[in-house]
This record gives structure tokens, C-alpha cells and sequence, in this order.
């Protein structure tokens, strides 16, 4: 189930939010949407089973957002090419097309700019996200990345990014962020919510 976290200009933490009502609530007032579906098995494993499996939420969306394309991004520990890709998506960005994600396993960290700081999304299996067409994100899923992930297009070069020169090395990378929730639910028992 997906975190979210406010973030100021400083990259200092903030308000904290581990309701999925609250984060789709936070996210939906700027503009992206997000949501979870009931994990399915996806017989061999393949994209077409894996878009059989999800065919009905997959129209769900369709029926929202004018996609065209599906594919999928799978990157576990260990993935030669990580390191180049991890740069890539560690660097913000925006993109003319929604960046529309939905996460079969594994998990991943989105960082959304916003008018005081980020909003950092951590997205965990069954959790999906739409980032809209020209808002500046970028991702990062740590030194041992494990995830596999949908995407889906609605304009052919939608995945090309437009890169904005922006710093965001003060911001917790993937590992750091997971370090420091595990640190806030073990002192707390619950990291706090706050409205
Ligand atoms: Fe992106």
C-alpha cells in the first residue's frame, strides 16, 4: 500500500500519510490520481496474461484516459543496465503524455514537485498513479531495484522525457526513505497521519 510524503523546499520531512483514502485525497487536489487493484494471478506470467488478468480495471482506465499502448518495465536486483537507467530517472522531468504506472510486484519511489517541495509516492504491488502530461517527477527504486511495473501510453513518444535541470539531491533517495519509515514505525508503532 502506497506512502505519501510531503517534503519542503529544504527536503525536510513532513506530514506523513498512510491511508489510501488520505493519499488519493492529497494527490487528486494536484492533479494526479491514484488508486490500488486486487493483485490476480496472471497465469504464465506473460504481458498478454498479465492484461487479461487486469482487463477490467485496465478498462476502467481506459474508459478515463485515452491509452493506446501497454507495455511493462521489469528491473530486479542485480540489472546491468540500472545504473545508466537509475540516472536517468533519478534526474526530474516531465513528459508531453500522462506517465501512468500501475505496480504488478516490487515497489518504487515518485517524487512530484510541487508549489512548497515534493510529495514523494511510495508505490508498493497493486498500487497505480498517473502523473499528468507537463508536471515535473522523477523515480528512483534504490541500489537493489525489484520492480515490474505497467505502463501504459496514450501518445507513441510518451515516454520521452524533457529533463529540467532541477537539484533534488537534498531529497531521500529510495533506501533512505525506506530506511527512515521503518525508523518512524518502529519508535511510533504507526507513522503519524496527519490530515
Ligand atoms: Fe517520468
Amino acid at each position: 500500500m502506497a506512502v505519501l510524503v510531503r517534503f519542503d523546499a529544504k527536503g525536510s520531512w513532513g506530514k506523513v500519510l498512510l491511508d489510501a483514502q488520505a493519499v488519493g485525497d492529497a494527490l487528486r487536489s494536484l492533479g494526479l490520481s491514484y488508486g490500488s487493484w486486487p493483485r490476480r494471478a496472471v497465469g504464465d506470467g506473460s504481458l498478454d496474461a498479465v492484461l487479461a488478468a487486469y482487463g477490467p480495471e485496465l478498462d476502467g482506465l481506459k474508459s478515463q484516459l485515452s491509452i493506446r499502448h501497454v507495455d511493462r518495465v521489469t528491473v530486479k536486483p542485480g540489472n546491468p543496465d540500472w545504473p545508466l537507467l537509475r540516472q536517468r530517472f533519478l534526474a526530474e522531468h516531465t513528459h508531453a503524455d500522462a506517465e501512468i504506472r500501475y505496480f504488478l510486484s516490487g515497489s518504487g519511489l515518485f517524487y512530484i514537485r510541487c508549489s512548497d517541495g515534493h510529495l514523494a509516492l511510495l508505490c508498493e504491488a497493486g498500487d497505480w498513479i498517473v502523473v499528468p502530461a507537463g508536471m515535473p517527477h522523477f523515480f528512483d527504486a534504490g541500489e537493489h531495484p525489484d520492480f515490474d511495473a505497467l505502463r501504459l501510453f496514450s501518445i507513441p513518444q510518451g515516454w520521452e522525457a524533457d529533463f529540467t535541470g532541477s537539484q533534488t539531491s537534498r531529497l531521500p533517495t529510495f533506501d533512505e526513505f525506506r530506511v527512515r519509515l521503518h525508523e518512524l514505525r518502529a519508535a511510533e508503532g504507526a507513522v503519524p497521519s496527519t490530515p
